[in-house]
């Protein structure tokens, strides 16, 4: 059985498949089968745009890095506060095709629908509908659906509608339309956010058709930025372009026409075809929609631009556009897939797939911006990036798809300076704070102890930027934008704290939030202080890097950062007397100074439908008093420098934070399932394991509507590499400590790891490590040393 009951999809490997249309769900299925390039995401609607209320359904298309703002009220500011928001915009739909079949709309609320299913291809990247339909006049059609986001083009979603008439000839009119009437959802999808969008946010400014294309511009009323974007259509008859196929003398000779015509009004044009269809012979629309935005492009020159994409992507044409997709993927699931044999390993198999699709779609293409807590698949937490891309989701890429990884890393880099200004405003003269929320690089949390005091931002940074660093191999990375960013962001843990003379001069930060937001504005977060002195002695490595090695470079920087000697003395100061709070007749680290002074929290006090939702209901206060988590804390930087601590230590504390932890973060399962792999508790660790894999595919938290959870995804892949097979990098070693859960036969993954591609095998009673790519690498199989190479490619041995 799998965890929260019976799966909400048939198990199957490489798709997810809804085989009866059932509006009740169809808010959550549109998440399930949204797409994305991370440059444009657009939600699994479907093509007959159905005027669904708020709480059935949501058009969204959007573009990653494009927002509007609104100016925040406050009922009282505090100096500081963002004053205006950022919220990923839902732009103009292009998706919708209506059908007519011999004059009725085609529509599976009426007539009836027949061979239903939809499916998510997660080896092509295709998202497939089909269906029998007949019409409450009697005509039955074969209806054939397609669509793609592009991972070759990444201003392109492509689409094909076949219709094939099944006991009639007669008309087929597809009705293609722009509809710039659009809006956010704000009050469903982030609920407690009252400053907006509200209402629409785009003004038009150019709508047309001409021929076959239609083209939308519009700018936003406060961020000022503007989307150009349109759609280009041709309709073959069996496969052959609709002149040609009239032309034939064949079908001239029968005297049937195709019609085009199309309109424009305020908001929307559309564009109608009108053809002669006859039965069993398929007509299709192949639709290819274009999104630009001037983030990236001159507004003068957006027409142009979309208008040559689109002309570029037809010449392309859907199928090659769709075996592009599949190749693209191919080479992502090559190392990343991971496979288990064994009970239950069918469900949890999807479930990983499904997890890891999602994230790279999300990621792979999203030029100059992050990547939001739900990728580009709802309107959920205003579309914002925060530390889940670090933490949760660059471990993944770092070893399976190096480039999405350090393109995410840029987007750190590039938006340095607002991070500066940032730290400025938070009375730091030195060096860059991240924002915690955000989407253009300025901060975005409009309640700074859920946001702006969480620090460990900049540590998080850090780590995944040293992580990528020691797995790469990536000098080049490090001299041109790593040192910068490692410096900067350093530069805050030696001005935030202070030796405290009450706890013998140590090194004390007062007042944060650590990751756990149940327990905030508290001195000395366990998580934060080890995170930022870890920070610090890797900042401190790349500058002593940094000097030795590329002296000139090193030079010109530190003139550039006014970087100076005394500087790195301090951090090395930090870095040796940074303090922790310690639990002495326990021996544990508690969370924070004030932990274990807090009440205990009492459940059964809670009515049950509230406990997963404190802050609705409870004021803040009242959940801060408490000795509880929302989330994994000081468990996370355990398992994430578990180097520094002794198996019995993280034992000790995995059993308190196990008793204290609420897991009302989808962030949390995935961490203690790591943690308990760690101690030995594998079977433990299965049931989190259990917890994590499906979460999102079955909807568990009861709020897949708003999105993916990106993190929780990218977290179970954590879970069976560094969890299950025991994988880590610290210290420039490359270890494994591999175990396998009961119910598993075997399972096995793949990591890249410095030009080297290794496979690694674990079965009941072996493990097998295997060089498939690169030249050289040394490892570490519970201690014991492995080195392989041309000559040596494989190595087994016991587990
Ligand atoms: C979690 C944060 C997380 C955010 C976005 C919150 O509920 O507590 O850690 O960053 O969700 O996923």
């Amino acid at each position: 059985m799998i965890a929260g009951g019976e799966p909400i999809y048939p198990v199957e490997e490489w798709t997810v498949t809804e085989t009866i249309f059932d509006k009740s769900t169809n808010y959550r299925n549109e998440t399930t089968f949204s797409l994305s390039n991370g440059y444009i995401g657009t939600r699994g609607t479907f093509e007959e745009a159905y005027n669904f209320d708020i709480d059935t359904g949501l058009e969204g298309n959007f573009v990653n890095g494009f927002y509007e703002s609104e100016k925040i009220r406050y009922g009282e500011a505090n100096f500081g506060s963002p004053l205006y928001s950022q919220s990923l915009l839902n732009l103009p739909n292009l998706k919708e095709t209506k059908l007519f079949v011999d004059g009725e709309e085609f529509s599976m609320e009426k007539g009836t629908v027949a061979e239903y299913a939809r499916v998510l291809d997660m080896k092509e990247g295709i998202l497939r509908r089909g269906l029998v339909w007949t019409s409450p006049g009697g005509k039955s059609v074969q209806i054939c659906t397609e669509r793609l986001v592009s991972f070759e083009m990444e201003h392109i979603i492509a689409t094909r509608y076949e219709v094939e008439p099944l006991n009639f000839s007669g008309e087929i009119r597809f009705v293609s339309k722009l509809q710039g009437n659009v809006e956010n959802h704000t009050r469903k999808t982030n609920p407690i956010v009252d400053y907006g969008p509200f209402g629409r946010k785009l003004e038009a400014e150019k709508l047309g058709q001409e021929e076959t294309l239609l083209y939308y511009e519009g700018t936003t009323q406060t961020s000022k930025l503007t989307v150009g974007c349109g759609s280009s259509h041709k309709v073959m008859v069996d496969g052959i372009p609709i002149a040609a196929y009239m032309d034939a003398p064949a079908v001239r000779e029968t005297k049937r026409k195709c019609t085009i015509q199309g309109d424009v009004s305020e908001l929307e044009a559309f564009i109608s075809f009108e053809i002669a269809a006859q039965k069993r012979v398929p007509v299709s629309l192949e639709k290819m929609i274009c999104y630009a935005t001037s983030l990236e492009i001159k507004k003068e020159e957006l027409e142009c631009f979309v208008k040559e994409e689109l002309k570029r992507a037809e010449t392309i044409g859907y199928e090659r556009l769709r075996r592009y997709q599949k190749n693209y993927l191919e080479k992502f699931w090559e190392t990343a897939d991971i496979r288990i044999k064994g009970e239950e390993s069918d469900a949890l198999i999807q479930g990983l797939h499904f997890n890891l699709f999602h994230i790279f779609q999300s990621a792979v293409r999203g030029g100059k911006h992050g990547m939001g807590a739900k990728g580009l698949s709802g309107e959920g937490y205003e579309g914002h990036y925060f530390w889940d891309t670090e933490m949760y989701v660059l471990p993944v890429f770092i070893y399976t798809a190096p480039e999405t990884a350090r393109r995410l890393m840029d987007f750190r880099y590039e938006t340095l300076d607002q991070a500066r200004e940032r730290a400025r405003i938070l009375g730091h003269d030195k060096g860059a704070l991240f924002p915690w929320r955000t989407i253009n690089g300025e901060e975005a949390s409009t309640y700074y102890p859920l946001g702006t005091a969480q620090y460990h931002i900049n540590a998080d940074i850090a780590y995944a930027l040293s992580l990528y660093l020691q797995v790469t191999g990536d000098k080049e990375y490090l001299k041109n934008k790593g040192i910068e960013l490692l410096i900067e962001t350093a530069r805050i843990w030696a001005d935030v704290g202070s030796f405290a003379e009450c706890k013998d001069g140590r090194y004390c930060i007062c007042c944060v939030t650590g990751p756990d937001e149940y327990n905030v504005l508290v001195d000395n977060n366990f998580y934060t202080n080890l995170m930022a002195r870890e920070h610090l002695k890797d900042a401190a490595g790349a500058v002593r890097w940094m000097m030795k090695e590329e002296p000139a470079a090193y030079r010109a920087l530190k003139e550039r950062l006014d970087f100076k000697d005394e500087e790195l003395i301090r951090w090395d100061e930090i870095t040796g007397k940074m303090y922790f709070p310690y639990d002495g007749e326990r021996k544990i680290y508690p969370m924070d100074d004030g932990f274990m002074m807090r009440k205990p929290w009492d459940e059964e006090k809670i009515p049950e439908e509230k406990r997963a939702w404190l802050y609705e209901n409870y004021h803040p206060l009242f959940i801060m008093r408490h000795r509880m988590s929302k989330q994994a804390d000081a468990i996370l930087g355990m398992y994430l420098h578990s180097n520094l601590f002794t198996e019995e230590e993280i034992r000790r504390n995995y059993d308190f934070y196990q008793e204290v932890t609420l897991h009302h973060s989808s962030l949390s399962t995935c961490i203690f399932g790591i943690v308990a792999c760690d101690i030995g508790r594998v079977e433990e660790a299965y049931k989190y394991f259990m917890e994590s894999a499906r979460m999102d595919l079955d909807d568990h938290h009861n709020n897949f509507y708003a999105g993916i959870h990106a993190a929780n995804m990218a977290g179970t892949w954590q879970m069976t590499v560094n969890g299950f097979g025991g994988m880590r990098c610290q210290g420039g070693r490359l270890t494994f400590k591999p175990g396998l859960p009961e119910k598993w036969e075997s399972y096995a993954f793949k990591v890249q790891y410095q030009e080297c591609v290794l496979e690694v095998s674990v079965e009941k009673e072996s493990v097998r490590f295997s060089l498939l790519g690169g030249h050289s690498i040394c490892f570490y199989v519970n201690g014991e040393k492995i080195e392989l190479n041309e000559g040596k490619r494989e190595w087994s041995g016991n587990r």
